[in-house]
């Protein structure tokens, strides 16, 4: 059976190059909401396929994933979960809906996800590597991202048990990046203010969605062969 690398959020941001970078070297399966983005990424991808479905609908997605991957008698062998979702809310104004909608795309999503590729009789035990794209928010406070920080923060806990459970077969690593200019920041980085403070406080400077891409590249690789169970923060050096 073919093996493929399947990347949620394929269609924009860090998982839009992640999976083109990819590609060069593995069979991949673009994932997104957009149909019509997703047909035209996979057209110019010899041998890729796309999986549409959004992933808010937490309990249609083993069904869907399991149609996608029989109907082309495929498997998966590692997963790179990017899909994610932000949210500015002052601590007075969380409520379970909104702490609920962050939590089905960032976390819930993958957990579902992981399930079906864990089964046997449906991924043949080809399963080799998970890489999360999480958020320095997991492990650090900021105003306003009470939501989105708990939404990484349990997809990084989460990694760190399932890495226990399936290894020596299985890899799990989270990638914590600091603030890259793509769609869902790019409010933050048309502020000047923001974008000044950026600077101060990357001794790096800002960074760059391949500097991303390098690292997802370098964890699903086998140079990182002796790594499992790693919150790995790509950050620049931030000051806080
Ligand atoms: N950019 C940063 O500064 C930064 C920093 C730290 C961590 N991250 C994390 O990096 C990951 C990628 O973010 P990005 O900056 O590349 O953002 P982005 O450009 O907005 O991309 C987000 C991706 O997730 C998909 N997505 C969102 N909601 C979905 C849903 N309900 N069902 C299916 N797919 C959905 C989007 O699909 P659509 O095109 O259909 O919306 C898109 O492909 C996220 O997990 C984010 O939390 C980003």
């Amino acid at each position: 059976m073919k093996k493929y690398v399947l990347i949620t959020g394929a269609t924009s941001g860090i998982g839009k190059e992640v999976a083109l970078r990819l590609a060069k070297e593995y069979n991949i399966i673009f994932h997104g909401r957009n149909h019509e983005n997703l047909e035209i990424l996979s057209n110019d991808v010899e041998n890729s396929l796309f999986w549409c479905y959004d992933l808010s609908l937490v309990d249609g997605i083993s069904s869907s994933l399991k149609a996608l991957m029989e109907k082309n008698e495929i498997v998966i062998e590692k997963l790179v979960h990017c899909a994610g979702i932000d949210d500015n809310l002052p601590v007075k104004l969380l409520n379970y809906d909104s702490i609920e909608k962050l939590m089905k795309v960032n976390f819930y999503s993958v957990v579902e996800i992981i399930n079906i590729l864990l089964k046997r009789s449906v991924n043949k035990n080809e399963l080799k590597n998970i890489l999360f794209i999480s958020s320095i928010s997991a492990i650090r406070g900021y105003k306003v991202k009470a939501a989105y920080s708990a939404s990484k923060a349990a997809l990084d806990a989460y990694m760190k048990v399932l890495s226990l459970e399936v290894a020596p077969n299985i890899r799990v690593n989270s990638i914590l990046p600091g603030a890259i200019k793509t769609k869902m920041t790019e409010k933050s980085f048309e502020n000047e203010e923001l974008v000044k403070h950026f600077v101060e406080i990357y001794p790096l400077g800002i960074g760059k969605v391949q500097q991303i891409v390098d690292m997802v590249e370098f964890y699903l690789s086998d140079k990182s062969s002796w790594v499992t169970g790693q919150q790995i923060v790509v950050d620049g050096g931030s000051l806080v």
